[in-house]
């Protein structure tokens, strides 16, 4: 309710979200209607079919929003996930205003069962006041209750003394899925902040959100319009606040890694702590030290591509040349990692994320150990790919990719998996029914066709010496 005898004050920018936009164009009349909001900023968004980033995006940046629904329709789940998001992202007030009640014979039951509805839904939100009001109350007569005016008008008070943002490289978010692929945790994603962009991966898919009843559903992913809760970590620390308490600084973006399309819209809880109070203990034995002491330049040789196009083969005799030369090396192969470390994983696209993150992480620190790390994976994925890239140094990684079509790599089929693939005795086979998404830059490309093994490897080897690694 609102105080009548202190002085109200308008927000800057209305957001009218309504099922329909003959219904937010009613609610956007009465409000015109009055004196406070004759000449105020309204904008109207319909839910459609899908909620979509414009969407989530123009109730990030409203200063109020107002959820109109349907009497006849209460709230849907349309409009209840539109009120998860307004709840989420920072807004310290929620107006839900019930439309076309004087359609209905029984007007103030039905109100009356769609406010005691959302009052359910207010208890899962401890720092969002909801508010319910009819819509066309004084022609129902219904001079006692609040009007959409009267609970949209805030009681003034000075602005809040702007607090000097934070600063941190963990968060407790929930975020807004609204890209048609879905989100993996341990994917690279880049995500905007303000006016700056940095990596970001999600470390931990909490849970994700009932928009009925508010209750946590374990989840793995989010597909397109789910709501989550997750813990995330961008690679370098970020300013932010809350969005509780400054809501351009707590809302972020995400988007495919290297500027592509938005995935998601983002609010901030809070930090976690874990980097600040896990301080990176600095060694006395450093890489360069380890460099001069091995005599090589360390770096990883990531071989990608189909299977059976020849990494683990190309890889072994690589290192069995470099070796012979006096290098000090180390294998990573799929096959061998998902016998000991990654054992836990799958074939589903979640796992194989999780495979070459992890995989990613163990060549960084061989790296940093001094070693020439071989890595032959499929990881089909260019945005995985790029991740593993990024853990080390510039110059540190070369991609080189196994050029084998298809047919050929079905041909050989060297452990018999293409032919229990093609006979749907597996399911997610590379090449078939999972995709492989090729380079579209990397250091050395093997068109594998016709080559013997050695003459690729011989070409590796020269290509190493060409650029300087084996100096
Ligand atoms: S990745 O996609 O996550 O990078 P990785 O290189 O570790 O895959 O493992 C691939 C190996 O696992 C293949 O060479 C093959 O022997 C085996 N494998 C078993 N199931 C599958 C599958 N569904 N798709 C691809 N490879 C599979």
């Amino acid at each position: 309710m609102t105080d009548t005898t202190s002085p109200t004050s308008v927000p800057g920018k209305l957001l009218i979200v309504a099922s329909d936009a003959a219904l937010g164009e009613t609610a956007a009349a009465e409000l015109r209607g009055g004196a406070e909001f004759g000449d105020a900023e309204i904008a109207i968004a319909t839910t459609g079919d899908r909620l979509d980033a414009a969407l989530v995006a123009a109730i990030a940046e409203a200063d109020a929003v107002a959820i109109v629904t349907d009497a006849a329709r209460g709230c849907t789940f349309d409009l209840r996930t539109a009120m998860v998001v307004a709840a989420t992202s920072g807004l310290a007030r929620l107006v839900v205003a019930v439309g076309r009640l004087d359609r209905l014979p029984r007007a103030d039951e039905r109100f009356e069962a769609i406010r005691g509805d959302v009052l359910a839904f207010e208890a899962g939100f401890a720092d969002v006041d909801f508010h319910v009001v009819p819509i066309g109350g004084a022609a129902l007569g219904w001079e006692s209750v609040d009007t959409l005016a009267g609970a949209l008008a805030v009681p003034a008070h000075g602005t809040p003394a702007a607090l000097a943002p934070d600063h941190a490289d963990q968060f407790s978010a929930h975020v807004v899925w609204t890209g048609a692929a879905p989100l993996l945790p341990g994917r690279r994603y880049d995500l905007t902040i303000g006016s700056r962009t940095v990596a970001a991966t999600v470390t931990d898919l909490r849970h994700r959100l009932n928009v009925f009843d508010l209750s946590h559903l374990a989840a793995r992913r989010l597909q397109q319009e789910d709501i989550g809760l997750v813990n995330l970590s961008t690679a370098e620390a970020i300013d932010f606040a809350p969005v509780g308490e400054d809501r351009p600084m707590g809302t972020f973006r995400i988007a495919e890694a290297g500027g592509g399309a938005t995935l998601a819209y983002g609010f901030i809880r809070f930090a976690l702590r874990r980097a600040t109070n896990l301080a990176w203990q600095g060694l006395d034995v450093d890489k360069a030290a380890r460099r001069t002491l091995m005599g090589q330049r360390a770096c990883v040789l990531w071989f990608t591509g189909l299977s059976g196009s020849g990494k683990s083969t190309v890889a072994n005799l690589v290192e069995k040349q470099l070796h012979a030369r006096g290098r000090f090396t180390y294998i990573l192969d799929g096959d061998n990692v998902r016998h000991g470390l990654n054992r836990d994983l799958g074939f589903t696209e979640a796992d194989r994320v999780e495979n070459i993150r992890r995989v990613g992480e163990v060549a960084k620190l061989f790296v940093d150990a001094g070693v020439i790390v071989l890595a032959a994976f499929i990881s089909p994925f260019r945005a995985d790919r790029r991740m593993a890239r990024d853990l080390v140094g510039d110059g540190e990684f070369l991609e080189i990719y196994m050029e084998t079509p298809l047919d050929l790599c079905i041909a050989r089929d060297p452990k018999g998996l293409y032919k229990k693939a093609l006979a749907g005795q597996i399911k997610n086979f590379t090449g078939l029914d999972s995709p492989y998404e090729p380079p579209e830059r990397c250091e050395i490309t093997l068109a594998t066709a016709g080559a013997s093994p050695e003459e690729l490897a011989s070409r590796v080897i020269a290509q190493l010496e060409a650029s300087g690694y084996l100096a």
